[in-house]
């Protein structure tokens, strides 16, 4: 049988993730699962139910039966809440903020842990998030903590949403990933933290092509 590979990949918001796991995904030809747009869609849930994304109580009445399904179309993930695609709904810029909240929750984190790692269980995958290489994924084969500074970041994400046709204040924005980086590094169940085995990339000052080839140096070495 052929031996699986399982990359993690974490790090704060903005840090490149996402389009390096994408790199890495058709690079290798292995799966690419986005763990934040689990988190988006419950707190999607949370706002369709009228639940706020602290109350531990209301979000404990939906969680465990939640209707959340990763697909794959056309090599693409898609993410389905109560039956419906809500694959851009999730990236508006007020489901940010929720979805950091939520995460915070224990109940919230072992029903998408579960989901992460029944997925990854029987296929090679790359996982990008927060908690991957400490928690989901302890074993994984390759594990990187992409940072970059917090200046670099909101201006990713200021080109990305302003491209996307959204209005947004570059300060706020950068307040606003100030406050996730500190929820997210803080909460008191599986933060957002470097493995003790991982390897750290600053891509501050690095190309996306520069990052994926460093990345891919550890990968096929
Ligand atoms: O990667 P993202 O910005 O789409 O993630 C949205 C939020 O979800 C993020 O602020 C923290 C949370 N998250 C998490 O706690 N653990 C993960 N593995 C992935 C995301």
């Amino acid at each position: 049988m052929e031996k699986l590979i399982r990359i993690a990949l974490d790090g704060p918001s903005g840090s490149g993730k996402s389009t390096i796991a994408k790199a890495l995904s058709s690079k290798l030809n292995i799966l690419y699962l986005d763990t934040g747009a689990m988190y988006r869609a419950t707190a999607l849930k949370a706002i369709k139910c009228n639940v706020d994304s602290f109350d531990e109580k209301g979000v404990n009445t939906f969680i465990n039966d939640i209707d959340l399904k990763i697909k794959y179309i056309d090599g693409t993930q898609h993410t389905f809440l109560d039956g419906e695609d809500v694959s851009s709904k999730i990236r508006e810029p007020h489901v940010s903020m929720m979805a950091s909240n939520i995460s915070s929750l224990k109940a919230v984190r072992l029903k998408m842990v579960d989901m992460q790692r029944e997925i990854a269980k029987s296929t090679s995958c790359v996982l990008d998030g927060r908690d991957i290489g400490s928690y989901v994924l302890p074993n994984a084969d390759y594990k990187f903590y992409i940072t970059a500074s917090v200046e670099v970041r909101a201006n990713r994400r200021y080109k990305e949403l302003l491209e996307k046709g959204h209005q947004v204040d570059f300060e706020e924005l950068k307040k606003e990933i100030e406050q996730r980086d500190y929820n997210d590094k803080h909460r008191d169940f599986a933060p957002l933290t470097q493995a003790e085995d991982a390897v750290l990339i600053d891509t501050s000052d690095m190309s996306i092509e520069e990052v994926c080839n460093t990345v891919l140096g550890y990968v096929n070495k």
